[in-house]
């Protein structure tokens, strides 16, 4: 069994957090064997488990994950998503058999294809992040039992449309412009205004500094839910940050490497309207409330592209570290400003309970150091305990980057802005090309403080 990963939920009486981070539900082995991870839908349905099963044994296969769900293909078809171990038994010849009886088999993602031994798959190009857009782990439009919307046949029937959106959305494509009915614009009315009350005094200056430019550019207010494209829009001038609709919850590993892109896979549905404070999972309002603002800042950018480009190519148990590290810093991080802790992390801004709560007494709060919270446990239905106090965005991600370096990897990865691109720096020839750039840049910095001199005199 490999690595799995839900939603965290933190339930109090008054609101719930919800954030991105990992759930561990299953983690039998944590080694670097060889996985792969297959979608197919088997031509008969009835006892399609049992078939998949037997082929599999018949190959000496082990699987580390399997699950039913619907099939993104066909609404009226069931597929099963599989993640096994390639380095028992025969996967191409199970591959063989599911290509004759199924009636789609698609291979997502071999640990071992990259030109490095036991390197686990990463995106290398933006575009590549369609790949893994329809990997949802847990929600999208299949809710659990207990969720508030559970049973509204027409809250279902909502979500199926956010999830379709997203499945569908491919890279290049504007966000498509939704609709928001007047229940759902109630519910973010009434989340709105309890929280943006508490803004001014608990969240961080750089929060709101850009929460006004959110409001005059984005059609922030109480009676408006904005429009994903247009915050995108808004992000991109800002930092290069994007967004890009995301039906349910990625795994870390799939997260994390949007965020070394600047792209943040963003959910478009909303909460449940009976419990406008609660929600088990994340939605629009963690979203734009929570996350969007400091997104727009270029040091946080920085601080959260870092964590993404240390995830490429990690192996297993780094990928679980950097998700606390996630957690501790987008999520529930606290930073300093004029000798008191304020809000940074997206559970805290977008929880009104949470909010509060994490600047009284009742916390611990310590000094942020990546090589002791990257192993530190959490709760996930409670409020935090502790919390990590960042001296500043630049402090935190220089402190994360010298943890990045004790990462194992073969190679440096340099990320190519105007081509967008993942660059394995391995030989001369990329190096040479870096200090030419760093050249570059160097003489456009003498150039402009010899400028700055000459208006000195
Ligand atoms: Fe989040």
């Amino acid at each position: 069994m490999g690595t799995l990963y839900e939603a965290n939920n933190v339930s109090t009486n008054e609101d719930n957090i919800y954030t991105r981070s990992p759930k561990v539900i299953s983690n039998v082995k944590e080694d670097n064997s060889t996985k792969i991870s297959l979608i197919f839908s088997l031509n008969e349905e009835i006892g399609a488990l049992g078939k998949a099963l037997h082929i599999f044994e018949k190959h000496g296969i082990n699987l580390f994950h399997i699950e039913s769900r619907l099939s993104r293909q066909n609404k009226d078809d069931h597929e099963f998503y599989v993640v096994c171990d390639n380095s028992m038994g025969s996967v191409t010849d199970a591959i063989k058999e599911f290509r004759e009886s199924s009636k789609y088999i698609h291979v997502l993602s071999e640990a071992h294809e990259t030109m490095h031994e036991s390197t686990p798959w990463f995106p290398r190009k933006m575009r590549d992040l369609d790949q893994f857009s329809g990997r949802i782990l847990s929600y999208g439009s299949d809710l659990d039992a207990d969720h508030p919307g559970f049973r509204d046949v027409l809250y279902r029937k909502r979500r199926k449309e956010f999830a379709d959106i997203a499945n569908q959305y491919r890279h290049g494509q504007p966000i498509p412009h939704v609709t928001y009915n007047e229940q759902e614009i109630s519910t973010w009315g009434t989340v709105f205004n309890e929280l943006t009350k508490l803004y001014p005094t608990n969240a961080c200056k750089e929060f709101n500094n850009i929460f006004p430019l959110l409001v005059d550019n984005c059609g922030y207010n109480e009676s408006t839910i904005p429009q994903l494209e247009d915050v995108s829009r808004f992000l991109q001038d800002c930092s290069g940050f994007r967004l890009r609709p995301v039906a349910g919850l990625l795994s870390s590993r799939d997260f994390l490497a949007g965020l070394a892109f600047r792209v943040f896979h963003s959910t478009q549905y909303i909460r449940h309207h009976s419990v406008p404070m609660y929600t088990p999972e994340p939605d629009v309002c963690h979203e734009l409330l929570g996350h969007v603002p400091l997104f727009a800042d270029p040091d946080f950018a920085e601080f959260s592209q870092e964590i993404g480009m240390a995830s490429l190519g990690a192996p297993d148990e780094y990928i679980t570290r950097l998700a606390t590290l996630y957690w501790f810093t987008v999520e529930f991080g606290l930073c300093v400003e004029n000798n008191e802790p304020k809000a940074y992390g997206a559970g805290l801004l977008s929880s009104f309970g949470e909010l509060q709560y994490c600047l009284s007494d009742e916390p611990k709060v310590v000094p942020f150091d990546p090589f002791v919270a990257c192993v530190q446990a959490f709760p996930i239905t409670n409020y935090q305990p502790m919390y990590y106090l960042a001296n500043s965005f630049k402090d935190a991600k220089e402190k994360l980057r010298q943890y990045a370096m004790t990462i194992p990897r073969p190679y440096t990865i340099h990320y190519n802005p105007y081509t967008q691109n993942m660059e394995v720096v391995d030989g001369n020839e990329q190096v040479v090309n870096m200090v030419r750039t760093l050249r570059n840049d160097m003489d456009i910095i003498i150039d402009a403080l010899r400028k700055a001199q000459v208006k000195q005199i």
